[in-house]
């Protein structure tokens, strides 16, 4: 049986992490599981899975329990990373990039759905991988079909194409994008997410993550993004020859979880099953680059690297959750990550180890929030 632990188990990809799991009981042994501060949930799946450590990010939690031992903040979460087969990563944010680095440094494959930590640390990530057995099995789904296609053309490829569903957004003007609701940004038109990543599809600042994420996950800048509003092809690869090879299926992480999961082998029928007569028209279209600047953004910090990745994750972030409040309005998130993106004094900030780039993470939040604040100041 392959031993598993699970950080983030609570979340969208976490809860459907569960389901595989559960139609494939006989295979996996879950060790342990994390959430933030989910307690009902993580007990309810700990109780189903007869899982006796359990794990809460949140270390002020006040929670006591008799039936599991309690692991609470991250130097007791650390104490989890070991003896286990994979580290099943679908956290929100940059807090697993501890849990991912222990996971490297003990030989422990990678399931690796949160794409923040790549983002924002992924030069560490690599560094760390080289001394290192450990793999990173991408879960997103675009990076866990370029995984697939590429791996017998590692030296073969000329590019890689993300798709981009365009989110709820993709046919308004700029001026009608300027006073959506914060419901209207929840609806996504074929994937149902966690909060946060569903408000990154509607900016395209998803997409934005995803371009730095492929490039620490294959090594290559050249990667384009088309639009392709029904999500059934999942990425392209491109090779020297021009062949074009493509990932299909309907919009289910249960496919790429299913994957990760199980690599280098396949589980039989992990989710449904479909046939090309499932699919309507296929169409593709090129990005507006005016109408998100998250793109523009993307290339900008691929071009750059080092810490600016990081700056664009923080500020994103900060920027999303003062949208979900009710801070900001939409195309504010575009102004906060530009502005953070432009104030940070670059000169005294290196990028040579975590604590630099923690510090980068820290100083890019503190900045964002206060223009979230001149943002507020100057609408009363
Ligand atoms: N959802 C998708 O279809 C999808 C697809 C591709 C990639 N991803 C990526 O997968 C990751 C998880 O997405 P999701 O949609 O599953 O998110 P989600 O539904 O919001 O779940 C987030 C999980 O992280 C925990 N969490 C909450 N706040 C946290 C914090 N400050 N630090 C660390 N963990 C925290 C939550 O615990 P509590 O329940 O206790 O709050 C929960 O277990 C993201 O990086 C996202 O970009 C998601």
């Amino acid at each position: 049986m392959k031993r598993i632990g699970i950080i983030g188990a609570t979340g969208s990809i976490g809860i459907q992490t569960i389901e595989v799991i559960r139609k494939f009981k006989n295979l996996y042994k879950i060790e342990f599981l994390v959430s933030y501060s989910n307690y009902e949930k993580l007990f309810e799946i700990a109780k189903e899975f007869n899982v006796k450590k359990v794990g809460f990010i949140n270390e002020n939690l006040d929670i006591k329990s008799e039936e599991f031992k309690i692991y609470k903040g991250k130097d007791e979460i650390l104490e989890l990373i070991e003896n286990i087969d994979l580290l099943f990563v679908s956290t929100t944010g940059t807090f697993s990039i501890f849990p991912v680095l222990k996971a490297i440094k003990n030989n422990i494959n990678i399931a690796l759905a949160n794409k923040e930590v790549l983002v924002s640390f992924g030069k560490i990530v690599k560094n760390h991988l080289k001394n290192s057995n450990s793999i990173i099995i991408p879960v997103d789904s675009e990076h866990s079909a370029i995984f697939q296609l590429i791996n017998p053309y590692k030296e073969e490829f000329e590019r890689i194409i993300l798709t981009a569903s365009g989110g709820p957004f993709l046919n308004l003007t700029i001026e009608e994008m300027e006073n959506v609701s914060v419901e209207d940004a929840l609806k996504h038109p074929t994937w149902k997410m966690g909060k946060k990543i569903t408000i990154d599809s509607a900016t395209l600042f998803n997409k934005a993550l995803e371009i730095i994420e492929a490039y620490y996950l294959f090594d290559t800048k050249n990667i384009d993004v088309v639009i392709h509003p029904q999500s059934i092809i999942h990425s392209f690869v491109q090779l020297k020859d021009g062949s074009l090879l493509a990932h299909l299926g309907f919009p289910d992480m249960r496919i790429p979880i299913a994957y990760a999961l199980s690599y280098p082998q396949r589980l039989e029928k992990p989710s449904t099953i479909t046939h090309p007569y499932d699919f309507e028209k296929l169409t593709f279209l090129k990005p507006d680059f005016e109408k998100f600047p998250s793109l523009k953004i993307a290339y900008f910090c691929l071009e750059k690297l080092s810490y600016y990745p990081t700056i664009m994750n923080a500020s994103n972030e900060i920027a999303v959750y003062s949208f979900l409040e009710g801070k900001i309005k939409f195309r504010d998130i575009f102004k906060v990550v530009e502005e953070t993106l432009n104030r940070i004094q670059k000169e005294d900030i290196k990028d040579e180890t975590l604590e630099d780039l923690l510090y980068v993470d820290n100083l890019s939040r503190t900045i964002a929030n206060s223009i979230v604040s001149e943002i507020q100041r100057n609408c009363k």
